[in-house]
């Protein structure tokens, strides 16, 4: 399910037939899926849905045999069934509400969607729950890209070990717009070569808003045992209400310069203290927070290549100084090999 920026590399690498012992039948973006219970040369069958994406118009007149609409929703042809594996690459809030449905069919769920694990928190509990029944459920994608970041916080728990506190920059988009920003040039300018590199979404409200990064520290406190719901983080969203307003990606690109004023005056304010900007995910028993942050530049979380993800855990094992994990947190090639080494796992 999904067949953007990540699904596309995902199924690129599996159409090399060395790269894991698995048969693609279905392949949907939004509107289109191709199916074939016998197997899909998986390269080819992105083609097909792109193409009809593509001249997405009318019926099903001129897509290829085997492309059919694609209802949008989780409804899987019956063929489908206990073993087999659902990987969603989307962001799509109605297929998040499909995870718990496929696991207790007995499927395994993989997936870079947030909206599962870092949904509503009746929604994580159902999924958890299913989990400890002996479902598979492949997150490592939701957060940091793939870095081991779930799995050291779950074998900290299993090794009787409690996570109290994490810290972290957990966008990689943010991360890029923060490092080396001064406050000297338009953080506007930034804004839109992060779009134009393909660094942030189209829409960079996504990002600026702080809602991506709330999902992840979602996931992240409760992978550590924390039942925290989306009301209980404090975010501070970057949006200005010009920025908020904006009825779609272009209104909100001409809106993006309201940004620039008191942005640079709070990284002129951090730079007079010897520090430096960086939009900072919090959580410890009690509190989360989301938002800007000034830091000393030899602070762990201010570290790090441009685009890195940075994570610090304080923890019984690690109460003085914490558990630092860091590394490129963002980009379809590193979000499709997490995919694959859950479908691995989901294999074995
Ligand atoms: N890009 C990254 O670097 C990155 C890194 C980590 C995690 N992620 C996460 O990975 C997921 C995918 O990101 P992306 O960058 O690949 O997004 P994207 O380029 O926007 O692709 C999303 C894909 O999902 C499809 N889709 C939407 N609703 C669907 C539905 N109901 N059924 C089937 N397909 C549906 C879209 O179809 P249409 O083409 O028809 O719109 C599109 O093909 C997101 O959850 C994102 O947060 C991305």
């Amino acid at each position: 399910m999904g067949a953007g920026t990540v699904g596309s590399v995902l199924l690129e690498r599996l159409s090399d037939p060395r790269s894991l012992p698995v048969q693609v039948c279905l392949v949907a973006n939004s509107r289109w899926r191709c199916f074939d219970a016998s197997g899909l040369d998986p390269r080819d069958a992105l083609a097909q849905i792109q193409r009809a994406r593509a001249g997405a118009g009318g019926g099903e007149t001129g897509v290829a045999a085997g492309v059919h609409r694609h209802p949008g929703s989780g409804e899987l042809p019956a063929c489908f069934g206990p073993g087999d594996i659902v990987v969603d690459a989307t962001a799509s809030e109605s297929l998040a509400a499909w995870h718990p449905r496929w696991l207790h069919r007995g499927l395994h769920v993989v997936t870079a969607n947030k909206l599962g694990i870092g949904g509503p928190l009746l929604r994580h509990q159902r999924i958890r729950r299913q989990v400890e029944q002996g479902g598979h459920y492949g997150d490592a994608a939701t957060v940091g890209a793939g870095l081991p970041l779930l799995r050291c916080v779950r074998e900290l728990r299993a090794g009787g070990d409690r996570v109290q506190a994490l810290a972290g920059v957990l966008s990689g988009t943010l991360a890029w717009l923060f490092d080396g920003y001064d406050g000297s040039a338009p953080f506007s300018e930034r804004v839109r070569e992060a779009v134009a590199r393909g660094y942030a979404e189209p829409d960079p409200r996504v990002d600026l808003s702080g809602e991506d990064v709330r999902r992840k520290l979602l996931i992240l406190a409760r992978a550590s045992g924390h039942a925290l719901d989306g009301a209980d983080v404090q975010v501070e969203s970057l949006l200005t209400p010009a920025l908020e307003r904006a009825a779609d990606a272009a209104a909100a690109d001409a809106a993006l310069a309201s940004m620039d004023a008191s942005l640079s005056r709070r990284a002129r304010e951090a730079a007079a203290h010897g520090k430096v900007l960086r939009f900072v995910a919090r959580f410890e028993v009690g509190t989360a927070r989301i938002g800007l942050e000034a830091l000393p530049p030899v602070h762990p979380l201010a570290q790090g290549g441009a685009c890195d993800n940075r994570v610090a855990i304080w923890s019984c094992r690690y109460a003085e100084r914490p558990l630092v994990i860091q590394g490129p947190g963002a980009g379809a090639a590193v979000t499709a090999a997490a995919l694959l080494d859950d479908i691995r796992r989901a294999c074995a």
